[in-house]
């Protein structure tokens, strides 16, 4: 209020001060005008009057004289005056009030020539205009007009009223303008950005845009700050929201038979409906024998351990050479072939199904548009329209395992199969759809690049729920729709609502089971201790022993990894002969050349680095280029002093969390990418940028030199994380939020 008042009294100041100065002027003027009209006028009669009364001598005016008052308009009276200034005859209403005698008269005289004048007489202003009479030009008196001047008064008062008038006007107006003004554009927005700001503090009301601040243009730039700062504080206060939740939840740790148990409430009685591309169980052929692996992946390694207590239908593509000799007339097989606990039903693919959806559209196009790992996505349309076709395939293959159900629960996993959420929920907007994202979700000027970006995003948003790992995808995710979609997207829950329909999108940070791998049988020789079973068993002597474990994909940073492990052999000459790197790298996706070629690079730069530093039985890296079962990669965990995780990009990496549960002894040491999504939980790692080798190498030193007691307390820091959030915990929260969510959040506008 302060700054409106004190706006307002220096502007009416400023008019106020314009307003006298101009009337001042404009009334003297006027003054001027007026009084040489009246003057003018008075020398015209008084010069045509100068002849005849030159002679006049007598007591009285001659009548004709006196007439000329009436003729006149203004004209008061005539006077004679002799040469001693007093009056010889004059109009009768005159003489008593003409001063004796009239000094006027006397100085006209004097200086011999006309003189007019406005003088107050007996009271009124008048004009006396008085001009010298003359015979033979020697002066016999004076004849002087008395005009009556109080309409000039009357006038000059009229203008200063009129101006006085208007500056009220003024004033009123410019009070009304800087009260509208100041409220409209400055004090009313503030208050709002300031209510809004509050309530954004205190956790209450929206979270958005603040919608009803459009007018605010000078505040503009202030309210993009504000809003990004708001964004940027609703994000901590979800983190803090979730960190003191999950501190909360610690307090009973999830395990099986608790999974178990939510489980039974949650879906009372139904059935839970999972769908993959990549299959938990997979047939291939070992020369006449069919052998069952299970394929490498954060995938599968997550979700076997929740299908096996939720006895579903997991839904996933037949991909190994022997599936098909191994499934019944319904394509389907009851998993794990040892112990069966749930059901695989096998979708068929062509090759050129597989050719287009896998590896053309969902991994030369997806996989490196959502990995920033500086390799160019490529988008076919052929790719393209498989990878809708494949979608579809999916589609009608749950749609009929879902049919007899009600309100079905749907777990649909990862990038293959982004279309089929809404592919689903068009057909039975019933069922209660999860789509959870296992890879990072880029920027949106990074999604930009996907010439199908709105069906992927519509597909996508067809889920009820969509789950990232962590809150910094989820945000991505957010911003990419906001950008590309015409939908409204909800900061505060973190949400999307498109045509009716809502989408929560929320961080779930996949995990791994934990108790599972306790009191896994390790001694596999007699009481030489692992390590040197390992070095013997592959060929090599050495004393320390790091690890990485991965599927060869560009996105890992194992070439990387390798170069930290020369630079750390220079760096360190003491640990040459000393310390070996083994590389456990499951070949992947090999069909599609940057997967070839990259598997070339890394044998190259593993071959070169052995050639310059190799010396007898020892070798800096060896790199185990096969398929690894979990029991036999689960040895090399337990014996190594340290792991290399140094992904370039990863969305969670399960690596470390096996890494890290395997080892109950407290040892060992976590080597971790700042671009995984692991490295939020694990803070206790050696946090490492795969870009910077010198880093990396100095990690790799410092893990080795690491005093056992500081091993220990990372360890068990990290252990505690994992144990508090494993995957039961994961399953357990994202199947809670599913089939808690509203049906009427998610049904309607979709059909
Ligand atoms: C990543 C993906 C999974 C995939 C796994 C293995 O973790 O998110 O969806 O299953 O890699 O890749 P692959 O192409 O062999 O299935």
């Amino acid at each position: 209020m302060k700054i409106t008042f004190r706006l307002m009294v220096s502007l009416v100041i400023v008019v106020a001060i314009v307003t006298a100065i101009f009337s001042f002027y404009q009334v003297n003027e006027e003054k001027s005008r007026m009084t040489a009209d009246l003057d003018r006028r008075a020398a015209i009669l008084a010069d045509s009057l100068k002849q005849s009364v030159s002679s006049l001598v007598g007591a009285e005016l001659p009548e004709w004289l006196n007439q000329l008052v009436v003729k006149y308009e203004r004209l008061e009276g005539v006077a004679i005056f002799g040469l001693d200034g007093k009056i010889i005859t004059a109009t009768p209403a005159l003489k008593p009030i003409i001063p004796q005698p009239f000094p006027a008269v006397v100085k006209t005289i004097l200086k011999n020539r006309p003189i007019g004048e406005l003088m107050d007489i007996s009271g009124r202003e008048t004009y006396v205009y008085i001009l010298p009479l003359k015979t033979d030009d020697k002066i016999t008196g004076a004849m002087a007009l008395f005009n009556d001047a109080t309409y000039i008064g009357v006038r000059l008062k009229e203008i200063w009223k009129y101006n006085l008038l208007r500056f009220l006007t003024y004033t009123l107006l410019i009070v009304l303008i800087t009260v509208v003004v100041i409220r409209w554009s400055i004090t009313g927005p503030i208050a709002q950005i300031a209510q809004w700001m509050r309530e954004a503090r205190t956790g209450k009301g929206k979270v958005g845009r603040p919608t009803q601040i459009p007018r605010g243009d000078i505040l503009a730039p202030l309210i993009n700050e504000v809003t990004n700062l708001a964004k940027s504080l609703t994000v901590a206060r979800a983190k803090a929201d979730a960190a003191a939740r999950q501190r909360f939840n610690a307090a009973s740790l999830w395990t099986a038979s608790r999974l178990k148990e939510q489980m039974r409430v949650e879906l009372s009685g139904k059935k839970l409906f999972l769908v993959s591309n990549r299959e938990p169980y997979m047939h291939i052929k070992d020369g006449y024998l069919v052998r069952c692996i299970v394929p490498a992946g954060g995938l599968v390694t997550a979700l076997d351990p929740v299908m096996r207590i939720c006895d579903g239908l997991w839904l996933a593509h037949g991909g190994g050479e022997a599936d098909r000799e191994m499934v019944d007339a319904n394509d389907k097989i009851r998993v794990p072939p040892e112990e069966p606990e749930y059901t695989l039903k096998r979708v068929w693919l062509s090759k050129d199904e597989e050719k287009g959806y896998y590896y053309g559209f969902s991994n030369e196009g997806l996989w490196p548009l959502c990995h920033i790992a500086h390799t160019r996505p490529v988008f076919r349309l052929e790719d393209w329209i498989s990878y809708q076709k494949v979608n579809e395939k999916f589609a009608e293959n749950l749609l009929q395992e879902i049919a007899g159900e009600e309100s079905p629960l749907v777990l649909i996993q990862d990038y293959h199969l982004a279309l089929l959420p809404l592919l689903v929920k068009e057909k039975r907007p019933d069922a209660r759809v999860a789509l959870f994202w296992h890879i990072p979700w880029p920027n949106p000027e990074a999604f930009a690049i996907c010439p199908w970006q709105q069906e992927i995003l519509m597909g996508m948003l067809g889920a009820d729920l969509l789950g990232f790992h962590i809150q910094f995808h989820c945000n991505n995710f957010l911003d990419t729709v906001d950008r590309f979609l015409e939908s409204k997207t909800d900061w505060e829950q973190f949400s999307v609502c498109r045509s009716g329909h809502t989408t929560l999108v929320k961080p779930f940070p996949i995990s791994v089971s934990f108790e599972n791998s306790r009191d896994r049988e390790t001694a596999r020789l007699e009481n030489m201790p692992l390590r040197t079973q390992l070095f013997r068993e592959k060929g090599v002597r050495a004393r320390y022993l790091g690890v990485g474990v991965d599927r060869i994909d560009y996105t890992k940073g194992i070439p990387e990894r390798f170069r930290a492990v020369e630079r750390f052999l220079e760096k360190y000459p003491e640990f040459i002969g000393e310390f070996t790197f083994v590389e456990l790298g499951a070949p992947s996706r090999t069909h599609i050349k940057k997967y070839h070629d990259f598997m070339a690079e890394v044998e190259e730069t593993a071959d070169s680095i052995n050639w310059r530093f190799q010396t007898g039985e020892w070798k800096p890296i060896l790199f185990l280029k096969a398929h690894h079962s979990h029991e036999e990669i689960y040895p090399f965990y337990k014996a190594a002093d340290v792991c290399m995780v140094t992904s370039l990009h990863d969305g969670m990496n399960l690596v470390a969390k096996e890494f890290v549960s395997s080892r109950d002894d407290g040892d060992g040491v976590l080597i971790l990418s700042q671009f995984t999504g692991a490295s939020r939980e694990l803070m206790d790692a050696l946090i490492i940028n795969p870009y910077d080798i010198e880093e990396m190498a100095d990690a790799l030193h410092r893990s080795l030199v690491m005093e056992p007691q500081e091993k220990s307390e990372r360890m068990g820091r990290m252990r505690t994380v994992i144990r508090e959030n494993n995957i039961y915990r994961w399953a357990g929260d994202l199947i809670a939020a599913l089939a808690r969510l509203r049906p009427s959040d998610s049904v309607e506008g979709n059909q």
